[in-house]
């Protein structure tokens, strides 16, 4: 089976040598419909170099890829971009195999490594504006913390103007394709606006400045090659890619709700649909997201193109519907900004769901943009008539923010 995995020729002196990974449906609990890839890379300079590895379960593939293209004990170094198990999982057994000259990573890459592989990894620590002679290449090294771990970053080769990404710029799609100019641009659209959704977007300030920094005075970029999905690798897609992570990192008040409840007995289901003609009747696109039929992580994507989320859950043992616990105890963790919202629900006698609605509204800074509606048992044509006039309200006050 190895010598069936070849590696792929990216530029003169870079291979892929990554494992896809076809079949995987969720990542941290993240759906995956269309998989992923774990990529790493070999610089064929004078030192070959090794960067990053693959999820453990994949070092057959990586190996084999390696081989394809050189000995593995001719590789001189190895480079550890992020410690997460995605991209580290077989470092060790790439050590043993290898027996590099030195493993570089960053300082906290260091520690996080030797944390997880509980010591005895020989690591040399680097850090921004480190650089490593290859003989007749050199590679040099940005730390990118938080992007996606404390550990993360980036490697640079300045002669073929080639970032190594790791995470950023990623998507979770796997593809028999390595370039990203042959592959759908919807899917692309679709699958790096997801990725960025539930990955990167806790740490978009620090997505602005990473843009600031490598549009402005930083390394000039002819190809980037992320650790998962495709390469890029036409000036056109490099800029695409800015100008989109730009933009979700940015979330510039939307013109678009989306409402995300589950329900017991339908009457929270019938609420929910009331609001939804509400905000339509005035012109704004709304989606309905029952959690029943949605994943968390199809929620977090769409977020990205909403400016309000009203949510709405009916009182189960005291609290709210597990489910809508679930939902947003993870959006919270995204912290995505710029919303308005408002919160509804059913109860039968104690009522205390909307209540922690509203708390998690305040809790993740989203601007209340309405009276919350509450209703015991069924709603009645009172109740109904509020959830219109509610769904209004969010509308109207989304318009005026969007005018703004
Ligand atoms: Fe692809 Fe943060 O690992």
């Amino acid at each position: 089976m190895g010598a069936r995995f070849q590696a792929a020729k990216i530029t003169d002196t870079v291979y892929w040598v990554g494992a896809v990974d076809y079949t995987t449906r969720d990542f941290h609990g993240y759906l995956t419909p269309r998989g992923t890839s774990y990529n790493a890379y070999l610089v064929m300079a004078d030192k070959i170099t090794l960067i990053d590895t693959v999820k453990a379960p994949f070092r057959d593939e990586l190996f084999a890829r390696i081989s394809s293209v050189v000995n593995p004990k001719d590789i001189s170094y190895i480079i550890s971009n992020h410690a997460e198990m995605d991209h580290s999982g077989c470092l060790p057994e790439a050590i043993d195999l290898i027996r590099p000259d030195k493993v570089f990573a960053s300082v906290k890459g260091v520690k996080a490594l030797n944390a997880h592989f509980r010591g005895g990894l020989e690591l040399t620590p680097v850090k921004t504006g480190d650089t490593v002679s290859l003989g007749n290449r050199d590679i040099a090294f940005i730390e990118t913390p938080m992007l996606h771990w404390p550990d993360s970053m980036f490697s640079y080769l300045p002669d073929e103007r080639v970032l190594f990404s790791n995470d950023a710029f990623g998507m979770h799609l796997a593809s028999s394709k390595r370039f990203a100019n042959e592959i759908d641009h919807t899917v692309l659209k679709f699958e790096g606006e997801k990725y960025y959704a539930n990955i990167i977007l806790p740490y978009s300030n620090l997505v602005l400045k990473l843009l600031d920094k490598v549009t402005a005075d930083g390394p000039a970029i002819d190809n980037i090659l992320p650790d998962h999905g495709p390469i890029w690798r036409r000036a056109d897609d490099i800029a695409q890619v800015f100008s989109q992570y730009r933009t979700w990192a940015t979330q510039a008040p939307c013109c678009r709700a989306m409402i995300v409840y589950d329900t017991m007995w339908q009457s929270t289901d019938r609420m929910a649909r009331v609001i939804a003609e509400g905000i339509a009747g005035t012109g704004v696109e709304v989606s309905l997201h029952s959690l029943k039929a949605s994943h968390r992580s199809d929620i977090a994507k769409e977020i990205l193109d909403c400016g309000a989320l009203v949510i709405g859950s009916p009182t189960i043992n005291n609290g709210m519907f597990p489910t809508m616990a679930d939902v947003l105890s993870y959006l919270k963790g995204l912290r995505p900004r710029n919303l308005i919202g408002a919160a509804f629900g059913s109860y039968g006698w104690s009522g205390e769901a909307t209540g922690l609605l509203e708390g998690y509204l305040t809790d993740m800074g989203i601007e209340k943009a309405g009276e919350t509606v509450t209703t015991q048992y069924a709603p009645d044509d009172e109740t109904f008539e509020r959830c219109y006039n509610l769904g209004r309200s969010v509308a109207e006050t989304l318009i005026r923010k969007c005018d703004e």
